[in-house]
């Protein structure tokens, strides 16, 4: 595997430094010598029309970034991924969550092994699966239709399903629900059930690994509130045989470790795996988005993986200047490197994307919030910058004021569609347009802002009009699609994961392990005979580990 390149010891860099030193950012300047700026920033990918006008950028700038990628090796990277060259490096693993959305008719070998034609026996196996459950022909235990899949998983098992499941809602069964557990607070567990018939109730218990302490725990939680339920209404009868049963017609599961499903009681007729080339973060297009193909059928969930493969398509056989992921991805890097951003709003105008943001925030800061490099050097520039965000309108209400106001430059993406799923007027209004206003309006506040002159010429008081100037020159992209379809969602997940991959080659880091997240757990396993009240193990601890130990005992 090829060494990561330093990118600050590149020439284009350099350049960028040089250019960024000189570059004074003037929006409003910028559009009125070029009437052609929108167009020829604006581009298109599958069914996203993307608008890169207002960012803070001009040709020479944008040349110097394309440069950035080719120095650092975006390209080869990029085709040693769809080549299945073992680019997750400190995993020694192919990376190949977009062999997850090839269409049946290609192949792709790796290992001497068809990964695609693996992939689609999987995906028949969950279309028929979710053919059984959408037509009542699965039945539980006392022969009645499943109403409620509750999807049980954390992480990229939980995240993906759920936001997608959330942007999906138009399309999902009537009489059908999904319902997403995570958190081993047993409250999570609690509220998710508490109304639910476990006679009508199909379990779906998500992990890679089938080791994540939250959700073997909630998956046991899980298995007792049914069999509990099921014996007190006297559904079944007391017995390893009739629970056997029982767990056989409401649980599930998808994993890559089948072992250890099976070890977990569950039938592996009933297993569902997909491979540890795929990371969790990029899993929803696997079997983890079992629950969402249940909601919405499979022709649904086969056009959501076309939406994918329309954008991996487009990553991986255009060029540079004209790549929209990787050009999104390099203005991050420039914010990033060159105006010390330390975050990137994610701002969707689409109620039914509103666990977008959440989801973006496991993809980009678990794949890139990373300080060594894939050889193991130390990072020479600033990576992985903080994901947030909300739906607008609710965002106005709450923080915009910082992003247009505030001392740091927070480049923001909108996203809107066309069409909207729920078409309601409000006497004259049609209430999508006053929405969409909105976000119209929103991205020209940003990028032109208001000068002190035009504050006055509103008769301002002379005292407030620093207050109420707007310095615009905020950057944004805009990303806008005909209506939220399963394919247009798929194409945004695709979209940012691409994204995220080309600014994980040029900071040279490998976006896809996660060591980060292991000490903590390992810690928390060493700290739980402690919270038990073993004095030992508290005796172990760092004082203020035991105080705080200490006081949940005394106040528990
Ligand atoms: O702890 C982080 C993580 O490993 C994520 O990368 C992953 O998505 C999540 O935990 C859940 O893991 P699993 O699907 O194996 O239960």
């Amino acid at each position: 595997m090829s060494d990561p390149v330093d990118a600050t010891t590149t020439a284009a860099w350099g350049r960028l430094k040089e250019l960024r030193s000189s570059y004074e950012p003037d929006l409003r300047a910028a559009f009125a010598q070029d009437p052609e700026r929108a167009e020829r920033y604006s581009r298109e990918v599958g069914d996203l029309y993307v608008d890169l006008s207002k960012n803070l950028v001009d040709d020479e700038i944008l040349a110097a970034l394309v440069e950035l990628a080719e120095q650092t090796g975006v390209p080869q990277r990029r085709d040693q991924m769809f080549a299945g060259d073992r680019i997750n490096v400190t995993e020694n693993r192919s990376v190949l969550h977009v062999a997850l959305r090839m269409p049946r008719s290609e192949s792709l070998v790796v290992d001497g092994t068809d990964v695609v034609k693996d992939v689609h026996e999987v995906l028949d196996k969950i279309y028929a699966f979710s053919d059984l459950v959408r037509s009542g022909e699965w039945v539980g235990v006392t022969g009645k239709r499943i109403e409620t899949v509750v999807n049980i998983g954390i992480g990229g098992s939980d995240l993906g399903p759920v936001m997608v499941y959330e942007a999906l809602k138009p399309y999902v069964q009537p009489g059908l629900t999904c319902r997403f557990v995570s958190n081993i607070d047993p409250t999570d567990v609690y509220e998710a059930t508490a109304d639910l018939d476990p006679e009508t109730t199909l379990f779906i218990v998500a992990s890679k690994t089938f080791t994540t302490l939250e959700t073997l725990t909630n998956a046991r939680l899980a298995r007792t509130w049914l069999l509990d339920g099921l014996r007190s209404s006297g559904a079944v009868a007391e017995g390893d045989d009739a629970a056997r049963e029982a767990v056989s017609k409401h649980f599930v599961a998808v994993s890559t470790a089948l072992d250890k499903v099976a070890a977990f009681g569950i039938d592996p007729e009933n297993a569902f795996g997909f491979w540890d080339w795929v990371g969790g973060r990029y899993s929803v297009d696997s079997a983890i988005g079992t629950s969402v193909c249940v909601a919405v059928g499979k022709e649904n969930f086969a056009a959501f993986l076309e939406g994918f493969h329309t954008v991996d398509v487009h990553f991986r056989d255009t060029a540079p200047a004209r790549n929209v992921p990787m050009l999104m991805g390099l203005l991050n890097v420039w914010y990033d490197g060159f105006f010390d951003s330390q975050s990137h709003a994610v701002l969707p105008y689409a109620q039914y994307l509103h666990r977008f943001a959440a989801y973006l925030q496991q993809l980009t800061m678990e794949s890139n919030g990373k300080s060594v490099r894939w050889d193991g050097s130390p990072v020479t520039t600033d990576t992985g910058e903080v994901f947030w965000g909300e739906p607008g309108t609710n965002g106005q209400h709450a923080f915009y004021q910082l992003i247009h106001q505030g001392t740091r430059v927070i480049p923001a993406d909108f996203i809107a569609v066309a069409t909207p799923a729920r078409p309601l007027r409000d006497g004259e209004h049609d209430v999508h347009e006053l929405f969409l206003a909105n976000f119209f309006a929103q991205t020209r506040a940003l990028a032109f802002g208001k000068t002190a002159e035009e504050v006055r010429a509103e008769g301002t008081d002379e005292a407030i009009v620093p207050a109420r100037v707007f310095s615009g020159n905020r950057p944004t992209s805009s990303i806008m699609a005909p209506a939220l379809t399963p394919s247009v969602v798929g194409q945004l997940i695709a979209l940012y994961e691409h994204i995220t991959f080309t600014q994980g080659v040029v900071w040279g880091i490998d976006s896809f392990d996660q060591w980060g997240v292991e000490l903590g757990k390992q810690l928390a396993l060493q700290v739980t005979p402690a919270v038990g009240g073993d004095e030992e193990a508290l005796a172990k601890q760092d004082p203020s580990t035991q105080s705080l130990i200490r006081y949940y005992r005394a106040h528990r």
